[in-house]
């Protein structure tokens, strides 16, 4: 008989990230924070030194061993000197505030715009060295995975931390078989969509009505609700994208069987026609779920990042579900396997991908499928899908847009423009090729995206509430607007003096002024090694 549903962390909220324990011991005895050099013993907060010792220089590797884990910064408006510990190779942004220009000066911030080097989270889901091509779901290699584990399983894996047993696996599949069907009226909601209606847009809207019909998803600090609702967003995931599909075609739905697979049912509830038992072909059964075990996580993706923002204002699952189905939607996301096929039809045959590959170097496009924020190498799911595309095509036949990509894969890999910014396919390059060759419109294919990646969503969104350290996310800004001003009634304001809109990137950027000043031209001050910040200077330590 199974349990009755065991909760996913025996703990509660409110354990501090830094208690869980890591695989390296964290140094208690330096707790984040600023300090001065030669003060008593480091608690939170700055103490100005000064004058600066010069730091010493170690020779020998037991010197270096001995060094602190601390940076020292120079505040050149004020003269003073401050020691912030680093701490798993990050400093804390809130340890920058106490450094002040004065006492009226509301404390030093980082500006970083789209995170491309702040750490959000801590976070020990999936690891990524885009330098390596290394994924890994909880330390498994994902080509590992791939090979000998099932999407159900490495869903229970990102999401409990641990492979299963045989018993837990089965536990976990028998209730996440028996959370697939939805409410009769989900499909009255679908019915209200036009027939073009893209299934984006289908699935984002009908995960967020989920939430009105489990109003017990709210209780999200129960570990037991927060397992019922990652059973049933797992479970009817498939089947929202199926009938959203079957819905564009004007196509009866097609109910969930228990008795296929995961996949095996997704394939069903998409294709069924007249038979009385839809069989699925096992190759293809297979391909999707290993593309679905590729996909299921990322770490901090946009998607990732918008689950765990929108659930930080502790909203149900559902509709932080639906903020994240939405953020991976976009073109540069999710999405991208879409256009990657578009872009592949739009060249049309091999001769003209060298005008498209001069068009994409002039500016005028972007190669769909190519590039990444963290892989600089390689994407190693991309590899993966190369040879699931091989074993697709033995059952469908050679997609002919394959010779194109192939093509454009070829140019790019040898090409300066690609080779010098280090964009190579990604994940999305090939998948589309995949999916289009099993018969998925190409409208599916982020749908196909957003179902494996469900248990990615649900373990970023439960890590982040079991963290004592997170809060409502809640960014800083740098405003650059204009100052207080009166307001001007409407017969004097003077006509065709719009106010302008600039992007802080220009207003930061671009601004003239003397080198060094505080508005001379960011790439000169970048070029001499001196960060630029908030309007002022601040000399990198060790720069010069
Ligand atoms: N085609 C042409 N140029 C590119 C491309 C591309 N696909 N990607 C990046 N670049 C150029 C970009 O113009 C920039 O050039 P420059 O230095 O001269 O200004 C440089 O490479 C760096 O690009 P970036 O925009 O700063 O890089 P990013 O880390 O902000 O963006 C990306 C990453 C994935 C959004 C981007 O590479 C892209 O738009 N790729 C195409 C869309 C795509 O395939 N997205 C799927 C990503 S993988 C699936 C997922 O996890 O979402």
């Amino acid at each position: 008989m199974l349990s009755k549903g065991l909760p996913l962390h025996a703990e509660d909220r409110h354990t501090p990230a830094w208690e869980i324990p890591w695989d390296i011991p964290l140094p208690r005895a330096a707790p984040f924070g600023v300090h001065s050099i030669g003060k008593p013993p480091p608690t939170l907060g700055v103490m100005a030194m000064n004058p600066v010792k010069p730091a010493p220089v170690a020779a020998s590797e037991e010197a270096a061993r001995a060094r602190p884990d601390t940076l020292t910064i120079t505040d050149n408006r004020t003269g003073k000197q401050y020691e912030i510990l680093i701490t798993h190779g990050t400093i804390r942004a809130l340890d920058l505030r106490q450094i002040k220009a004065d006492s009226n000066d509301f404390g030093l911030m980082s500006y970083d715009p789209a995170f491309t080097n702040t750490a959000s989270c801590i976070s020990r889901v999936s690891y990524i060295d885009g330098d390596k091509g290394i994924l890994r779901y909880r330390g498994y290699p994902i080509e590992e995975l791939a090979e000998k584990s099932t999407y159900l399983e490495t869903a229970y894996l990102i999401l409990r931390g641990e492979l299963p047993t045989k018993a837990q696996l089965e536990e976990w599949s028998y209730h996440i078989t028996h959370h697939t069907f939805i409410h009769e009226s989900i499909k009255k909601f679908l019915d209200g969509f036009h027939y073009d209606a893209h299934p984006m847009g289908m699935l984002i809207s009908t995960i967020a009505a989920l939430s009105t019909f489990y109003p017990d998803a709210k209780d999200i600090f129960n570990p037991e609700s927060r397992l019922k609702q990652t059973w049933r967003l797992i479970g009817k995931m498939p089947t929202l994208a199926a009938f959203a599909y079957r819905h564009s075609l004007g196509m009866p739905y097609a109910y969930p069987d228990n008795e296929l697979s995961y996949t095996g049912n997704f394939l069903n509830m998409l294709f069924k026609t007249t038979e009385l038992k839809y069989r699925p072909n096992p190759t293809l059964e297979r391909a999707l779920d290993i593309l679905f075990i590729l996909h299921a996580d990322h770490e901090q993706n946009c998607s990732a990042n918008a689950m765990r923002n929108v659930g930080s204002s502790h909203v149900d699952p559902y509709s932080a579900t639906a903020a994240a189905t939405a953020a991976l939607y976009g073109p540069l996301h999710g999405g991208a396997n879409e256009q990657v096929l578009r872009m592949l039809l739009e060249m049309g045959s091999v001769g003209r991908v060298g005008e498209y590959i001069r068009r994409v170097k002039a500016g005028e496009r972007k190669l769909m499928g190519f590039g990444h924020r963290i892989y600089k190498n390689y994407d190693p799911r991309a590899r993966v899908i190369k040879q699931i595309a091989e074993q697709v095509f033995e059952v469908m036949g050679r997609n002919p847009l394959l010779e194109i990509a192939l093509e454009c894969e070829r140019i790019a890999l040898e090409d300066d423009y690609f080779v010098s910014r280090r964009l190579y396919p990604n994940v999305d390059f090939y998948t589309g090729l995949i999916y289009q060759s099993m018969g998925f419109p190409v409208t599916m294919f982020p749908v196909l995206f957003a179902i494996p990646r469900t248990a990615g969503w649900l373990a970023q969104w439960e890590e982040m509430l079991l963290d004592g350290e997170q809060k409502i996310a809640r960014p800083r800004q740098v405003y650059l607007g204009r100052e207080q001003r009166a307001y001007v009634p409407i017969e004097s304001r003077a006509s065709g003096k719009g106010s302008r809109i600039s992007s802080p990137k220009s207003e930061i950027s671009d601004s003239e002024g003397a080198p060094g000043s505080a508005t001379a031209p960011r790439k000169e001050v970048e070029k001499r090694g001196i960060l630029w910040h908030k309007g002022s200077f601040h000399r990198a330590v060790g720069q010069t």
